[in-house]
């Protein structure tokens, strides 16, 4: 394959300052070559971890940006202010973003356009729900969120851009998608964008994520369409994340 992986962990609202510290520092030590490694602390968390991961290989990225300017926004995070930080990636509308939060595939677009204004690498979050895939939807829910993106951003915009498929009854449940389940659904993305543009589709990396660790990592990035992993509950251990990084190289 021509695409170099990418493992990456969104430790999401986890943690304290010290340990924040301490995971970095050990997955800047541990991470293997041959693979891009990304770590996404929460925002309090992204200025020290900038400091730790310095004269490492390992980027920084953010769990979410906001969709609006600098402004008036009260609360909320600009792609500017990440890319002051050392940011070089972003996640957008991630299924808790999207689940928890209401974001809409509107709101998932905007943000993805503002990430790239600011110079930062949307890493687009796609999946489908339990009762989704149950219904045989899987493939037009996933169709339709990517579809949003690329209409309002247009092809070119996903040759900065990484997809991460996440089945959302695998997030943090302990039920993996089988590497063909999650094969099926990669080679589903991949083909979409290829019947626009085959050399944006060749090029553009396609993480699965959900309850990816150690010991089941090794079949899913085997597969030819899975480009790398976004790792949540393991990627807070850095033995296991670097176990999982070792499997991707
Ligand atoms: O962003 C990461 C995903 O939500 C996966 O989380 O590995 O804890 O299932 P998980």
């Amino acid at each position: 394959t021509p695409r170099t992986p990418l493992i990456a962990g969104n430790w999401k609202m986890n943690g304290r300052l010290t340990m924040a510290r301490e995971l970095a520092s050990a997955i800047a030590k541990g991470a293997p070559a041959g693979v891009e490694v990304l770590v996404c602390p929460p925002f309090p968390y992204l200025a020290p971890v900038a400091v730790t991961l310095q004269g490492s290989a390992v980027h920084l990225g953010a769990q979410d940006l906001a969709a609006s300017e600098d402004g008036a926004f009260t609360g909320e995070v600009s792609g500017e202010m990440l890319g002051d930080l050392q940011c070089g990636y972003v996640l957008v509308g991630h299924s808790e973003r999207r689940t928890v939060y209401g974001e809409s595939d509107d709101v998932v677009v905007a943000k993805f356009q503002r990430a790239q204004a600011a110079g930062l690498v949307p890493v687009l979050c796609v999946g489908e729900t339990q009762a989704e895939r149950e219904a045989g939807e899987t493939e037009a829910v996933v169709g339709r969120q990517l579809d949003a993106v690329v209409k309002a951003a247009g092809i070119q915009a996903l040759e900065q851009a990484v997809v991460a498929y996440e089945p959302v009854w695998a997030i943090g449940t302990g039920l993996t998608a089988s590497p063909a389940q999650a094969q099926a659904v990669h080679h589903f993305i991949r083909a979409r964008l290829a019947a626009i543009d085959a050399k944006i589709a060749t090029g553009i990396r396609i993480l699965y994520g959900g309850s990816v660790k150690a010991d089941n990592a090794a079949s899913l990035l085997a597969e030819s369409d899975i480009d790398g992993a976004l790792i949540g509950g393991a990627s807070l251990d850095a033995d296991s994340f670097l176990a999982i990084c070792q499997a991707a190289t």
